[in-house]
């Protein structure tokens, strides 16, 4: 992992030339968006999704967000050192997620929803350590949950729903205390709300429906005074529900 750290010092020409790459990985784009627009006559920083830091030096955001397109990522795209923004949320992506995206480690956005991304979720992306905003939801992730997401103190927003999911939610996780809203529904995620989901004092939203989560629920959700959205519909929970449990989101 350490290796994935050192970091690729890009500038316009190497950006330029991830782009390409990532261009040349596209098997279909429907409105011939990339086709016509990316053309190597004009700057990147005119590019259709492509949004430059001040200087028009390095490329801050990409946004190929609900274009259709049919594709895969290339290595390439762990070489734009500054980006922030990476969103590619409904489209066809496929394959799994190359190991050399650890090097964006200025990314506070990431955002790969509706896609047909498949695989576990890799470790690596706890060296993502800026992440505010991870939605990797309708996608065909397996496997556990990675306990590094753990790493992410600034995590605000985890949207992990619709894929298939299993286990436990590593309990380090609880520890993330700036998370907002966490979102792992329609998954086959299994065990308790574990006591400690107190510690997550900024949580806002909670979903957790239609999993195997199962025991009861611990009266410590009651210490959550920021909760207004608490979804646990379709799983195997039991037992009472504390009236004081509840109290805190009256
Ligand atoms: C950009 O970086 C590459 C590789 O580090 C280097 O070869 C090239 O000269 C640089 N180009 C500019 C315009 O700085
Ligand atoms: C690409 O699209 C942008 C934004 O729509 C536009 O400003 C630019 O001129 C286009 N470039 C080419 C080569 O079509
Ligand atoms: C990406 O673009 C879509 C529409 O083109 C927009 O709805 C979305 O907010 C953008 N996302 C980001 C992170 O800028
Ligand atoms: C960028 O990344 C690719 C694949 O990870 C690599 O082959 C290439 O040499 C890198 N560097 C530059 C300056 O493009
Ligand atoms: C995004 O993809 C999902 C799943 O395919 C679909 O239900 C949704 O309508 C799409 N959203 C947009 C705005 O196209
Ligand atoms: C994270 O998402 C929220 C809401 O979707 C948005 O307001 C915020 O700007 C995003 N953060 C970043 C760093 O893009
Ligand atoms: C979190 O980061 C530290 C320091 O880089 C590392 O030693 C530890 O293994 C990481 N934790 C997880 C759960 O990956
Ligand atoms: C997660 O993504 C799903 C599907 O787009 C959406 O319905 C849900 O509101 C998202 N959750 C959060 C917490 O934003």
């Amino acid at each position: 992992m350490a290796s994935l750290a050192i970091v690729t010092v890009s500038n316009i020409t190497t950006d330029q030339y991830a782009l390409l790459a990532l261009k040349a990985q596209i098997s279909y784009d429907p409105r011939n968006v990339l086709t016509s627009n990316w053309s190597v006559s004009s700057s990147i920083c005119s590019w259709v999704g492509v949004t430059c830091g001040s200087g028009h030096q390095q490329v801050i955001a990409l946004n190929l967000s609900y274009m259709g397109l049919v594709g895969t990522i290339p290595p390439h795209i762990g070489n734009l050192s500054s980006l922030v923004s990476l969103s590619i949320e409904n489209n066809s992506f496929h394959g799994s997620l190359p190991n050399k995206l650890a090097c964006l480690y200025k990314l506070q956005h990431l955002s790969l929803g509706f896609n047909k991304f498949g695989g576990e979720i890799p470790t690596w992306i706890g060296l993502l350590t800026k992440l505010q905003n991870l939605s990797l939801h309708g996608n065909n992730f397996r496997g556990t949950i990675p306990s590094s997401l753990s790493n992410i103190s600034s995590l605000q927003t985890i949207n992990l729903s619709y894929n298939q999911l299993s286990g436990p939610i590593p309990s380090s996780i609880f520890n993330i205390y700036n998370m907002k809203r966490m979102d792992l529904a329609d998954n086959m995620l299994s065990g308790p709300m574990p006591s400690i989901i107190s510690y997550m004092s900024s949580l806002q939203y909670l979903s957790l429906t239609n999993n195997y989560f199962s025991g009861s629920l611990p009266s410590e959700i009651g210490n959550l005074i920021m909760l207004s959205d608490l979804y646990l519909s379709g799983n195997n929970f039991e037992g009472m529900l504390n009236p004081t449990s509840v109290d805190g989101f009256i």
